[in-house]
């Protein structure tokens, strides 16, 4: 018994990795008491790893390999996963929650994938599924979607939402790197993992929005109706052209209705060097949120690291152990939200065309547009390579549907004058500030 007679909640974390060790830490220094007097303390009990030998953060007693003795133990009343990845750990959020146990994770990849059976899992049992820390690291996000925001209808979320590709994307714009380059040197200093695929190609940040747009818009939204694209393609020669241009390229995550339905993508974009998104840099995220009575929000901070994380998940532990009766109430779903396929974006979009360095290529690519209703904005024609016979062309048009610019680059790809179609980037727009 604590010394206001609160029960104490034993609480059972599964993985003491990075995020894990700083909660344990916290967890073991009491600070949950000591900010929130009055609330049932909230006492770590069992800590499982796979790997015993490890140095830990955590007394010898409390580590286990055994996820059973979280699982399965009637002393643990919270379960903080904490491993990572789809499983075991959606396996083990879903057993926890049905053996009457909350649970708290920073696990997009189990949420995106199976948010809508574990919220219900939650519900049927009677018990708390918290996830703040798993989008946006320590900035607060979901907690902000999920009871300050309720009163609204939010109209979009647009954010940057993965620290490794923004903090690539800042060096190669500062330095003038290439991706491989720049990839190899934060994979070094650890900011990338050895394996960048979730990072680079979009896959953490669609997560993330997948996590996001469900809150905001009330609707289920799968995986593979997320437009996805990463960074893998992004020349410097793009980032300095669209510089020339008054841009920077920001891998962006977004979900907005515009009134025809909503489309969730993820994908980098040309973002207006006046907006303060273009200044977001290295490993920052940032999420703006309009809702219709709040107007334009905006969240900024750490996405990442060990205390920043474990502040949002020590956050959902104190929102547990001040009331641990209280039940999680999911905003109810709608069904009738409309949805936009990638087709239907509208948006201006750069391209870089190499070319065959000869009169009249130029009218040709106009035609080509021009028949689809696409016009030009402006165009730069770069330094030619005379020893190739080449130059590029960097366009900008107006804004235009998807569909239409697709086809009208499937059709410039067989002109026999464009040796190549570099590059296709999109604007994203946003409103005049004048
Ligand atoms: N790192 C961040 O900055 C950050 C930010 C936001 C959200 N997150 C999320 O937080 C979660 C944890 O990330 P992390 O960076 O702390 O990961 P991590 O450093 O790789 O730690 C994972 C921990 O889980 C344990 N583990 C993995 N698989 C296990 C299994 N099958 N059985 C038992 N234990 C297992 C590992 O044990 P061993 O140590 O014995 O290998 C390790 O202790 C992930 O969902 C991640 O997406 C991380």
């Amino acid at each position: 018994m604590s010394e206001s007679g609160s029960r104490a909640l034993g609480v059972g974390l599964l993985g003491v990795g990075v995020v894990g060790s700083a909660v344990a830490e916290a967890l073991l220094s009491g600070r949950s008491q000591a900010n929130v007097p009055g609330s049932h303390p909230l006492e770590l009990r069992v800590a499982v790893v796979r790997d015993l030998t490890k140095e830990r953060p955590v007394p010898a007693g409390l580590l286990s390999d055994d996820a059973s003795s979280v699982l399965s133990n009637p002393a643990i009343d919270i379960v903080v996963e904490l491993m990572g990845g789809e499983e075991p750990a959606r396996t083990s959020i879903a057993a926890a929650l049905s053996a009457g146990k909350h649970v708290v994770t920073a696990n997009k990849e189990a949420l995106a994938k199976h948010g809508g059976e574990l919220i219900a899992l939650a519900e049927q049992n009677g018990v708390r599924l918290l996830y703040e820390a798993s989008v946006g690291g320590g900035i607060p996000i979901i907690g902000p979607l999920s009871s300050d925001l309720l009163a609204n209808e939010v109209k979009s979320i647009r954010a940057i939402i993965n620290g490794t590709t923004n903090y690539i994307l800042t060096r190669m714009s500062n330095e003038g790197d290439t991706f491989d380059d720049v990839l190899a040197d934060a994979q070094a200093l650890g900011y990338a993992e050895a394996d960048p695929t979730a990072d680079v190609d979009g896959y953490d940040a669609m997560y993330k929005i997948a996590i996001l747009a469900r809150l905001a818009f009330r609707a289920p939204v799968e995986l593979d109706s997320i437009y996805r694209e990463g960074i893998r393609s992004i020349d410097p020669v793009d980032i300095s052209n669209a510089a020339r241009m008054g841009f920077t390229i920001k891998l962006l995550a977004v979900a907005r209705d515009d009134g025809r339905g909503l489309l969730v993508r993820v994908h980098p974009a040309l973002v207006p060097n006046e907006v303060p998104m273009a200044k977001v840099d290295g490993v920052l995220n940032v999420c703006e949120i309009e809702g219709d009575l709040v107007g334009p929000l905006w969240l900024q901070g750490r996405g990442a690291g060990a205390e920043a994380t474990a502040s949002a998940v020590m956050g959902d532990l104190i929102r547990i152990a001040r009331a641990p009766g209280s039940q999680t109430r999911p905003r109810g779903l709608s069904a009738t939200t409309e949805r936009l396929a990638m087709d239907d974006h509208v948006c201006q979009y750069y391209t870089r065309l190499v070319v065959q360095d000869q009169p009249g290529v130029l009218a040709g690519v106009a035609g080509v547009l021009g028949n689809r209703r696409i016009s030009i904005d402006s165009v730069i024609q770069m330094d030619s390579d005379s020893g190739r016979g080449v130059a590029d062309i960097v366009l900008m048009t107006h804004p235009a549907r998807e569909q239409e610019m697709q086809a009208a680059i499937t059709e410039l790809t067989a002109l026999e004058s464009v040796v190549e179609v570099a590059s296709l980037l999109r604007v994203e727009d946003y409103p005049d500030p004048s």
